[in-house]
């Protein structure tokens, strides 16, 4: 057994090999390392600019909102395996709001619940809408990032969301 730590949201996991991807937040395997070798970007104290900050704010509320909408898909899911994945992915967008907090050395806000179809192919839709944005800001948010790790978790943070489509396309 080994120990690994995930770059960017600087969670450990205990295992004979590295995961494909982060179990916590997603992140694809170039960023998780040995325990001795990885840098969270969690656990450096850096100056964020004004553009990141504002940046990571609106990263905060899509993410929370994400969070909230998917437990409503999951509460609404016809079949366990739907529930199941629309529980995980849940978790997942929490994980990506709390590495803003983190970041940006801020207490969780109370998250609103949010209201989502009864039908599965509705909210399949909902979904990918909701992750296409989040793909197209954090691109913009990559860009306009000058700090290598705020760059370095949007850019992350793009090619998650943006799996979460492929995950969800195959139920379309
Ligand atoms: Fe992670
Ligand atoms: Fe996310």
């Amino acid at each position: 057994m080994k120990l690994y730590i995930c770059e960017i949201c600087g969670d450990a996991y205990i295992g004979g090999e590295k995961p494909t991807d982060c179990p916590f937040c997603g992140a694809r395997n170039n960023f998780i390392k040995l325990a001795d070798e990885a840098k969270p970007i969690v656990n450096e104290k850096i100056e964020i600019s004004e553009i990141s900050k504002k940046n990571l704010l609106e990263t905060l509320a899509l993410e929370t909102r994400a969070n909230a909408m998917y437990l409503c898909m999951a509460g609404k899911a016809s079949e366990y395996k739907i529930k199941a994945m629309y529980k995980r992915l849940a978790k997942v967008e929490l994980e990506h709001a709390v590495i803003v907090t983190k970041l940006l050395g801020i207490a969780m806000p109370e998250i609103k619940s949010e209201t989502c179809a009864d039908e599965n192919s509705e909210n399949f839709q909902k979904t990918i809408e909701l992750e296409d944005h989040a793909v197209e800001l954090y691109k913009k948010f990559t860009s306009e990032a000058t700090e290598p790790n705020i760059r370095k978790f949007f850019g992350a943070l793009m090619q998650v969301e943006a799996g979460h489509i492929e995950l969800i396309k195959n139920y379309l």
